[in-house]
């Protein structure tokens, strides 16, 4: 581990094995998508956003857009977590203003029909992404691949989209534990497949999102994140064991300790509620992400730079990447994320 903290010129893969390069790396989640103007021109150019994701050339593009205007550490490979429930054979299709539908899966005969024999060839694409992303990556910065968790695809596959009170999934969750454990299982195994691939393609590091870990009891947690999320990296692990996985169990809370140590992540995402101080405890344990509130980098001004500066003062110090605590907003003025990247830079100009 020491040798490659020490080999590795890219400051973002430093920090997320536990080094303190000599400036604070940055990345945004969502960092590529409708708030930029280049973006939505190429996004225009295509009949729908999944078809966006399927183009290699194009995905690419999109992927590096972001690194040009701003120079981030990290290019987050442009796709989406609901590809898997698409390569399993789930219809699916995102409609303009609100969001992605599905054909719910609510039973274990529903979670039969799902077919892993093609996820690797309809997912194909998305490594060809890779593949050309990684040929131009500017100097220093660091390709990231990604996942959903199982939980947080499951919650879309049953839902068949958004919801508020994910009653549909807790339903098959609580109702039939055993065959809501079916479609876990599957989406653990495909996961695995998946990250893995995308590491043989270029990805030097992994994300695993699960924006919807906050929702559920404590036993629950444990059973459907924390549970199925160490299956997944001790299977990448075990192909990969240098890569670093980073996870993101979105206001998870008091279980944040918990998730970290169990699942055996490498590096946490912290979503926006996570207290600094206790971000710096967390920190003791691993490496840690996150956690300006996107909404703050909308509004911009200097309520945007002295939040980005308080992240800085407590977190800086020991193994840190600077993110956000959940995605880039649509509405957000790209000149907003060019201050807040100067705000960061600044920070360790001149090293630290
Ligand atoms: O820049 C990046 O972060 C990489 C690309 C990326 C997208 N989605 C692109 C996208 C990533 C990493 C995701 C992850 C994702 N997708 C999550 C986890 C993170 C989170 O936001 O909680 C989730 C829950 C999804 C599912 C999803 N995809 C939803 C709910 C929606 C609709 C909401 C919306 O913003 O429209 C999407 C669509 C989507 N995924 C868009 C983008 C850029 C917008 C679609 C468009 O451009 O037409």
């Amino acid at each position: 581990m020491t040798i490659q903290i020490e080999s590795s010129h890219k400051p973002l893969l430093q920090a997320l094995n536990g080094g303190t390069p000599d400036r604070v790396p940055l990345w945004l989640m969502r960092q590529a998508g409708r708030y930029l103007p280049e973006y939505r021109k190429v996004r225009a150019s295509v009949g729908d956003f999944l078809e966006l994701c399927f183009t290699p050339e194009l995905a690419a593009e999109v992927t590096l857009q972001p690194l040009r205007r701003y120079g981030m550490d990290g290019a987050i490979l442009f796709s989406d977590i609901l590809v898997i429930p698409y390569a399993l054979g789930q219809p699916l299709a995102f409609v303009e203003g609100e969001g992605p539908r599905l054909e719910p899966v609510r039973d274990a005969a529903a979670v039969e029909r799902l077919t892993g024999e093609r996820v690797r060839t309809m997912l194909a694409p998305v490594l060809d992404t890779l593949r050309r992303v990684r040929k131009d990556l500017p100097d220093g910065a660091t390709l990231i691949g990604f996942a959903g968790s199982p939980w947080t695809v499951a919650c879309y596959m049953v839902e068949g989209g958004g919801s508020k009170d994910f009653a549909e999934v807790k339903r098959f969750a609580f109702g039939d534990p055993q065959g809501f454990a079916l479609l876990i299982d599957r989406l653990v195994d495909a996961s695995v497949t998946y990250l893995c691939d995308q590491i043989d393609a270029g990805a030097e590091a992994v994300q695993l999102f699960d924006s919807w870990a906050g929702v559920l009891s404590e036993a629950a947690f444990r059973r459907w994140v924390i549970e199925p999320t160490r299956r997944i990296v001790q299977g990448v692990r075990a192909v990969h064991p240098s890569v670093p996985i980073i996870g993101f169990p979105r206001a998870a809370g008091l279980m944040y300790a918990d998730y970290a140590r169990e699942t055996g992540v490498s590096a946490l995402g912290l979503d926006t509620a996570v207290p600094l101080a206790a971000a710096r405890s967390l920190q003791g344990q691993l490496p840690v992400q996150g956690n300006l509130d996107p909404v703050a980098v909308m509004v911009g001004g200097d309520g945007m730079v002295r939040a980005a500066e308080d992240i800085l003062q407590a977190l800086a110090e020991g193994p840190f990447v600077f993110n956000l605590g959940h995605g880039v907003l649509q509405h957000t003025p790209p000149e907003h994320v060019e201050t807040l990247v100067s705000t960061v830079r600044a920070f360790t100009d001149g090293g630290r």
